[in-house]
């Protein structure tokens, strides 16, 4: 590598196959380990940087872009970009991408298994199992709720809203949703979908499932109120951003059995979780899951690389979100 050669420093460890399409664009310096890169590794690194790979980890604010001066690239390997402050990287000429599309039926599968598992219970069922707590099968015991033929209301139908759609179609649910836009009418047909204001999703879905960006205008979008007008059989699914909910009044929810059951891969101060959600058993937890098969991180990583390719070739980034 020359001189001139762009250098790509990459905060946070990612599949091999990402890291060799980076090698084929500039001289890659990557963290390798699982623990967080430390502030002053990463600053340093980042002094003569033209790109950063990021992960959902990283907060890419004034702090991150002051300490590289040169950086003419943010490609984030995560479809949600709330960790990048996109302004400061517009104002400072830094294009951020981002990696649409290649999770979308990961996240999708996860948010029909959290749907199944806390509408029958096998959250709790595990639990009993590996409690050694005595049980014998019975007529009445540790009854769900069926999905057949109940509503799932879809909060931002992008192309994850879309393909869990699908796959509640196959289960049999209703589906409606809410959107700031209706979806083609193709797919609206073809999933028998509606879309209404966010009162009647919430007011009328058995199931309401969180599949909408994380910004401003979606903090506590569901909050105590949000909650309360929801029925008292339903169920609430987020694989989207935990500050989407607000996680203290969903516990006071689940607790006052105001509202069924949730299902959550994401939280709200993560990696934290509320104390209150590890005690109920209408709660199913899972870490932060929804791209985790190899396929997809692959995927995303790949993505990510391919993007800086393209920049760093002169081309428009294939991805960008600004
Ligand atoms: C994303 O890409 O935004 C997902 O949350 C990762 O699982």
């Amino acid at each position: 590598m020359t001189d001139s050669t762009p250098r790509i420093v990459v905060t946070g460890r990612i599949p091999d196959s990402g890291l060799d399409i980076l090698r084929t664009a500039g001289d890659v310096w990557a963290w390798t380990d699982d623990e967080p890169i430390p502030t002053d590794v990463r600053d340093a690194q980042l002094a003569d940087a033209e790109v950063a790979v990021t992960l959902l980890t990283d907060k890419v604010d004034d702090a991150f872009l002051a300490a590289a001066p040169k950086l003419r690239m943010v490609a984030n390997v995560a479809v949600g970009y709330n960790n990048i402050d996109v302004a400061a990287c517009t104002a400072r000429g830094v294009t951020v991408t981002n990696t649409p599309g290649v999770l979308t039926d990961a996240t999708a599968d996860l948010a029909m298994a959290l749907l199944l598992m806390v509408t029958r219970r096998l959250g709790e069922g595990e639990r009993l199992i590996r409690s050694n707590t005595p049980w014998k099968w019975g007529m009445f015991m540790m009854l769900g709720t069926g999905v057949q033929g109940r509503r799932l209301g879809i909060v931002g139908m992008g192309g994850i809203g879309v393909a869990l759609a699908t796959r509640a179609r196959a289960f049999g649910m209703e589906i409606v949703y809410h959107n700031r836009t209706a979806v083609d009418d193709a797919t609206q047909q073809r999933l028998g979908a509606s879309l209404v204001s966010l009162d009647e999703l919430l007011t009328s879905s058995d199931v309401v499932s969180l599949n909408c960006p994380y910004s401003k205008a979606t903090h506590h979008l569901i909050d105590a109120a949000a909650l309360a007008s929801m029925r008292r059989d339903s169920f609430l699914i987020n694989t989207a951003r935990g500050p989407i909910v607000d996680e203290a009044a969903l516990v006071a929810a689940l607790k006052n059995e105001t509202i069924a059951g949730a299902g959550l891969d994401v939280f709200e101060h993560e990696p934290d979780v509320h104390p209150g959600l590890i005690e109920l058993d209408n709660a199913v937890v899972v870490p932060h899951l929804g791209s985790a098969t190899f396929e997809t991180r692959g995927a995303m990583a790949d993505l990510a690389a391919n993007n800086v390719v393209a920049l760093l070739a002169g081309e428009a980034a294939l991805t960008a979100v600004n």
